[in-house]
Formats: C-alpha cells, sequence, structure tokens
C-alpha cells in the first residue's frame, strides 16, 4: 500500500537498485546457469568424453561466487527492509525461503561430489527445484 497522498508510482532509491540489482544478478547466474548448463549437455557430450566435467567446473567458477553474492546481498537485503514490522506470513516465507537456500546449496554441493550418475541426478534435481524455490519465495517476500 502507498502511504504516499498521490498513488503515482515512486521510483526505488539508488542504494535499493544497487542492493536489488546485485541479489537479482546473482540470482540469474545461479539459477538460470543451471538451466542453460542443463539445455547445453547434449552439445557438449558431443565434444568430447572429458567435456561435461570441464564444462561443469567452468560453471562452478562463475556458479558459487553467485551464490555467496547471494548470501551476502540477501543478508543485507534482509536488514534493509525492516524485519522487525514484517507479518508472520512473510515471516514464514522467509524461513521457508532459508531452508532452500540452503538445500539449494546443499544439494548442488553433493551434486559435484555424487559418485554414481543416480546420485548425481537426485542430487542436480534437488539443487534445482530448491534453487527455483528460492526465487519463487524472494518474489513473494519482495512484493
Ligand atoms: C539461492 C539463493 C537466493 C535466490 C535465488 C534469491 C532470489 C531472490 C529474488 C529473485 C528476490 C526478488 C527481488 C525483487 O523482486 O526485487 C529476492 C528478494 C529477497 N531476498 Fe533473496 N535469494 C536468495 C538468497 C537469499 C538469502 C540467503 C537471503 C537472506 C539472508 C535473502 C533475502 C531476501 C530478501 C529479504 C528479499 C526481499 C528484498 C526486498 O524486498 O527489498 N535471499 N531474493
Amino acid at each position: 500500500m502507498h502511504l504516499l497522498a498521490s498513488s503515482q508510482l515512486q521510483l526505488a532509491g539508488s542504494m535499493t537498485v544497487i542492493r536489488l540489482s546485485l541479489h537479482v544478478l546473482a540470482a540469474t547466474v545461479w539459477v538460470g546457469g543451471q538451466f542453460v548448463l542443463a539445455g547445453m549437455l547434449p552439445t557438449i557430450r558431443g565434444l568430447g568424453e572429458g567435456a561435461p566435467k570441464k564444462m561443469a567446473q567452468a560453471f562452478g567458477r562463475l556458479s558459487w561466487p553467485a551464490y555467496w553474492l547471494l548470501i551476502a546481498t540477501g543478508v543485507w537485503n534482509f536488514i534493509a527492509v525492516d524485519p522487525a514490522n514484517a507479518s508472520s506470513s512473510w515471516n514464514a516465507a522467509f524461513g521457508i525461503k532459508m531452508v532452500c537456500v540452503i538445500a539449494a546449496g546443499l544439494g548442488t554441493f553433493l551434486h559435484t561430489r555424487a559418485k554414481t550418475p543416480k546420485a548425481r541426478g537426485i542430487y542436480a534435481g534437488i539443487g534445482a527445484l530448491a534453487s527455483i524455490a528460492a526465487l519463487v519465495l524472494g518474489i513473494a517476500i519482495a512484493g
């Protein structure tokens, strides 16, 4: 709800723009990158036996910094949104989002360490689903 007398849309302040742009940019790399990599996998497999592993390692050098940037800017977000004023449904969504963030990181990490294709697939699925859930809940709490 707008507290201003006029119902005109207002621009976000510059610190808000920087904070949310960094958070969303990191989310595009962490979440979007997983889907782009998965979509390119059939082509990558055709490049040779070691190609999927090399591509996964190259992606990890981009995606893990993005994950840590999500955590850092996420803490910044949490401080900035004045959580003392949050409704119980906001708190619940935020709490579930934190569980998803941990599941996303843990699932992805275990995916990189898995020894069998089955385990690799299961952990990749957990990581991807938890990442999407964290993204959707992020939009819900920012809304
Ligand atoms: C996998 C990790 C994460 C993803 C994919 C993610 C994604 C998002 C997205 C897409 C938004 C919406 C931005 C907007 O619409 O302007 C958002 C908002 C938010 N995120 Fe995250 N996030 C992640 C981790 C975190 C962490 C670790 C925290 C807290 C420690 C956090 C706290 C927040 C808060 C408080 C908002 C609302 C910001 C606002 O209303 O200004 N996020 N997140």
